[in-house]
This record gives C-alpha cells, sequence and structure tokens, in this order.
C-alpha cells in the first residue's frame, strides 16, 4: 500500500484526534490507583473518548474485545482489560489507546508508574520515553523513515534493553494501520523517504532483558519472553518541512 498524504483538511482533524487523545491518556493517567482492576481502567477510557464525542478505535479492531489496551509489568502491548486483574503499588502499567474523530485516527500510548516503583523500572521507562524523542529528531521530510528506527534502537539498545523486534510502528490516517511499518531498530537500509503530510505511530517497546516476546493463550498479551519488565512510549506525529508536530501530546 502506499504510504497517504495528508491534506490540510485531514491535518487539521488529525491534530484534533490528536489532541483529544492526549488529554484522554492525561485523565487515565491522574485516574490510575492501586486496587482498580484493568476493566475499570478500560471502562473509564471508553466513558472518556466517547464523551469527547470520538469511538474507541481498538474496540472491534480485527476482534479486539475492549476500548484500551492495559498491559502490566512484563506485558509488553495488547494487554486485555480484565476485571479480576488489580493493579498495584509498584506495578508499572502500560495504557495504549486509540480514537476516531470524523473518520480520522490517533494512536498513543504511556506507561505509568503505580505509586512508588523501582528505581529500575523508573529508569526503564525514561529511556523508553526518551528513545522515542531520539528517534523523531530524524522525523523530517528529505530524511529515510529507517533512520528514526536506528536512533530509537541504538538508544536502547545501548543503555543495555532489549528493544521488541516483533511489532513496529506504523503509518495512521483514516485507518489505525497504514503503511509504512516502522521498526525500531537498526534495518541495515534507508527505508523510504519522509515526506512532509506523512502521519506515523511511532511506537518504541522496550524491555529490561531480552527483545524476545511471546503472545499468550488469549491471542492477545504479548509478554517478554524472560518476563522482564517492560515498557511502551507512542505518539502520532506529523511529517513536516521542519520539525515534526507530536499530534497526541500536549504540555508533558
Ligand atoms: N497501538 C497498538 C497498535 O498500534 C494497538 C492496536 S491493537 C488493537 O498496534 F487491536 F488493540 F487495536
Ligand atoms: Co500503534
Amino acid at each position: 500500500m502506499p504510504i497517504t498524504i495528508k491534506s490540510k483538511r485531514e491535518i487539521e482533524l488529525m491534530t484534533e484526534a490528536g489532541r483529544i487523545l492526549a488529554n484522554v491518556h492525561s485523565e487515565l493517567g491522574k485516574a490510575l490507583k492501586p486496587g482498580m482492576s484493568t476493566l475499570d481502567i478500560d471502562r473509564l477510557g471508553e466513558e472518556l473518548i466517547r464523551s469527547y464525542g470520538c469511538i474507541p478505535s481498538f474496540l472491534n479492531y480485527n476482534g479486539y474485545p475492549a476500548s484500551i489496551c492495559v498491559s502490566v509489568n512484563e506485558e509488553v502491548v495488547h494487554g486485555i482489560p480484565r476485571a479480576d486483574r488489580i493493579i498495584k503499588e509498584g506495578d508499572i502499567v502500560s495504557l495504549d489507546a486509540g480514537v476516531i474523530y470524523k473518520g480520522y485516527q490517533s494512536d498513543a500510548a504511556r506507561t505509568h508508574a503505580i505509586g512508588e516503583i523501582s528505581k529500575e523500572a523508573k529508569e526503564l521507562i525514561r529511556v523508553t520515553r526518551e528513545s522515542f524523542f531520539e528517534g523523531i529528531k530524524y522525523a523530517k521530510a528529505g530524511n529515510h523513515l529507517f533512520d528514526i528506527s536506528k536512533a530509537i534502537g541504538n538508544y536502547a539498545e545501548s543503555r543495555g534493553y532489549g528493544v521488541v523486534r516483533d511489532l513496529c510502528g506504523h503509518g495512521i490516517g483514516m485507518n489505525l494501520h497504514e503503511s509504512p511499518e516502522i521498526p525500531n531498530y537498526e534495518q541495515g537500509r534507508k527505508g523510504v523517504m519522509l515526506k512532509e503530510g506523512m502521519t506515523l505511530a511511532i511506537e518504541p517497546m522496550i524491555n529490561i532483558g531480552t527483545w524476545e516476546v511471546e503472545w499468550m493463550d488469549d491471542e492477545w498479551t504479548v509478554k517478554s519472553k524472560d518476563r522482564s519488565l517492560s515498557a511502551h512510549y507512542e505518539n502520532t506525529v506529523l511529517i513536516t518541512d521542519g520539525d515534526p508536530k507530536i499530534l497526541s501530546m500536549i504540555g508533558e
């Protein structure tokens, strides 16, 4: 599939979708408390998304049964919310959410600390977020896609972390997943040239231990193979002729 270039009107709609999603994440982050179930988090997330007049894009996507992916500790991504999965002090919780606003999508993820967490867990969350910002230094028209991948991967790997290889970022627009696929590690080639008007969901998933992952029997939940802690950070980003615009972030 070709990579779509968004028009001015489409960019306006994706900007609004991103602004709403940033608010949803900020409100979800504030609401997280020990004792909540991952299903409570999903219910609140869906309510927030709908309160802004948006549709939760993950709900029923390829059969995914919820609106938010809630991945705890060694769960990397796509944790299915459950009433009997209770979060507690010391956990790290990755929330991944997508919204559709007037037909246009935004996708973003954050990893949160529940109360006091270990120094190792804090550092993992910091490096995962920072690897995204290293990557988007290269997200400029005229650069190449895998410049971003390499910058993310090298930043995290040089600090001893495992960069998940079995899942990637992606183009985004009217569809949640569009071309191109965006790996989070060096590809040994340049990839496509970035152009103004491309919108990309860039999403490093980083483990303290091995980069290898496993799928659970629910067919969604992905865990690190060695069960080490994992973090996720994602934003929807617009390529411009200058610095990229992070559509799904406000004042963080
Ligand atoms: N943000 C994830 C992604 O980009 C989650 C989507 S999977 C879903 O792939 F099925 F839960 F929607
Ligand atoms: Co995504």
